[in-house]
């Protein structure tokens, strides 16, 4: 791990940035960052949306979008296409100190939301309370995280017509392969910088999936298809009931990414949400002890934009029936998730209809984390949610 002193000294330096993620020892474990080159072959569309390359073309996409008549599905292709490409995935592998209790040998693959990137599972504010990445480390799992397409240090490819749900559906299937059949551990112990921890290492005996959010659509929808390729799976930020997105796409309060504050450097159709906007989204519960402004500060701080087509094409992974799914889910939800409850999920989640989703689940749970809003890992309870996770695994054999 570089020292505390010495990335002081380095973040003086113009042109060097080093974050504490980029260290590759952890507390309770190490880390490396990972750019896998991945081929992939996806349906995908030409939706009937609008361009978006200023504010007020982004703040009339959030109105279309939100629109009460506006098509969210098939009715609104033009021309079903077909993309095939190599994209850069940017992605970090962690794996534990400590092999103790032989849960190293479990792989967890999380897939982060929209308006984020896989910062969302590693806060570098308080890590300790607020990484998820540190908690996983510290119950003995290993674990991937990876910039979705679009978002962080990924391809940032066309927001209209390439980032799309099928795409990343097969960029999360890819990498899981990968995982399963040992070639992402070799990438990465022939990835630099050497580490003895990554040299060698076996295939992973399970792999586990837990998404937030979109990465939670992108992870239902993966068990319900592609049943056999997980062990587990954790969906937080997630469930599909009439009150999901009821809030409308104004809420993000989006800006054009290109032109933002602070810009990116993005292309046309590239939106992100201003600070108001990630409060509405992300934030929830008793101002005063659900989170700190700090926590908002810093969830701020790494959002990210937004591809339009992400939203047009999103349906399709939406109440996907998942017959060959025979492991144990979790769906974790925010007790005041404005974005998916629309501020309350008590009471929300219909047993009947998750039975029949996951017909052959060994194990179907719906757990409520109190006092929180949708950015579980933002507020000053997190480590007792991420809790809840670690002791369903443990209760079910991972
Ligand atoms: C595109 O494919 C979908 C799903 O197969 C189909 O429902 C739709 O009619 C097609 N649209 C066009 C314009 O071909
Ligand atoms: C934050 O982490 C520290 C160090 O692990 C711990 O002592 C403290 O109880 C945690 N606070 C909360 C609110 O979880
Ligand atoms: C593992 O899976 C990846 C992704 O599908 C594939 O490219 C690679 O050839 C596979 N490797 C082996 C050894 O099967
Ligand atoms: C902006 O993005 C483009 C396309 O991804 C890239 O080629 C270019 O180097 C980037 N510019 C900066 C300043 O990072
Ligand atoms: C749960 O879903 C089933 C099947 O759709 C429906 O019959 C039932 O009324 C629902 N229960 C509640 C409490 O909404
Ligand atoms: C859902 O399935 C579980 C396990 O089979 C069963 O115990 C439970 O009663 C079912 N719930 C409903 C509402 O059908
Ligand atoms: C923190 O979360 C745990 C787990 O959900 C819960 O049991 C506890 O009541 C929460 N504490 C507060 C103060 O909300």
């Amino acid at each position: 791990m570089v020292s505390t002193l010495l990335l002081g000294a380095l973040m003086l330096l113009p042109g060097i940035s080093v974050s504490a993620n980029a260290c590759v020892e952890r507390p309770h474990g190490y880390c490396k960052q990972l750019d896998i080159p991945l081929p992939i072959t996806a349906d995908t569309a030409v939706f009937d949306i609008p361009r978006v390359d200023n504010d007020i073309e982004a703040v009339s996409w959030a109105i279309y979008d939100a629109t009460r008549t506006t098509i969210h599905g098939p009715g609104n292709i033009i021309k079903n296409t077909t993309t095939s490409e190599t994209f850069n995935i940017h992605a970090q592998l962690c794996v534990p100190k400590s092999t103790k209790n032989g849960k190293h040998n479990i792989l967890q693959i999380a897939t982060h939301g929209v308006h984020y990137d896989s910062r969302y599972w590693d806060s570098e504010y308080k890590p300790e309370n607020h990484s998820y990445v540190e908690a996983a480390l510290k119950a003995g799992y290993s674990i991937f995280t990876y910039d979705r397409l679009g978002v962080g240090q990924s391809d940032k490819p066309d927001a209209y017509d390439v980032v799309q749900a099928p795409v990343e559906l097969e960029i999360l299937r890819q990498l899981t392969f990968m995982a399963r059949n040992g070639s992402l551990y070799e990438f990465a112990g022939h990835a630099k910088p050497s580490i003895p921890s990554f040299k060698s290492l076996a295939a992973p005996h399970k792999v586990v999936h837990i998404g937030h959010s979109f990465g939670s659509f992108l992870t239902s929808a993966f068990i319900a298809r592609y049943g056999p390729l997980t062990d587990g799976a954790i969906i937080t930020g997630y469930l599909f009931t009439t009150q999901l997105a009821s809030a409308g796409s104004t809420s993000f309060s989006v800006e054009y990414a290109a032109t933002g504050n602070p810009p990116f450097n993005r292309s046309s159709g590239y939106v992100v949400a201003q600070r108001d906007g990630i409060q509405n989204i992300f934030f929830g519960g008793n101002p005063k002890t659900a989170f700190t402004p700090e926590l908002l500060d810093y969830g701020i701080s790494i959002k990210q934009p937004v591809p339009i087509g992400e939203f047009a094409s999103a349906f399709s992974l939406l109440g996907n029936p998942g017959p060959s799914f025979r492991a144990p889910v979790q769906f974790l939800l925010p007790e005041l998730d404005f974005y998916i409850c629309r501020g309350d999920c008590r009471g929300l989640a219909n047993m009947t209809e998750l039975n029949a989703t996951y017909p052959h689940a060994t194990k179907i749970e719906v757990a409520l984390q109190p006092n929180t809003g949708h950015a579980l890992p933002l507020h000053n309870n997190a480590t007792a949610g991420f809790q809840l996770i670690f002791d369903f695994f443990s209760r079910n054999g991972l």
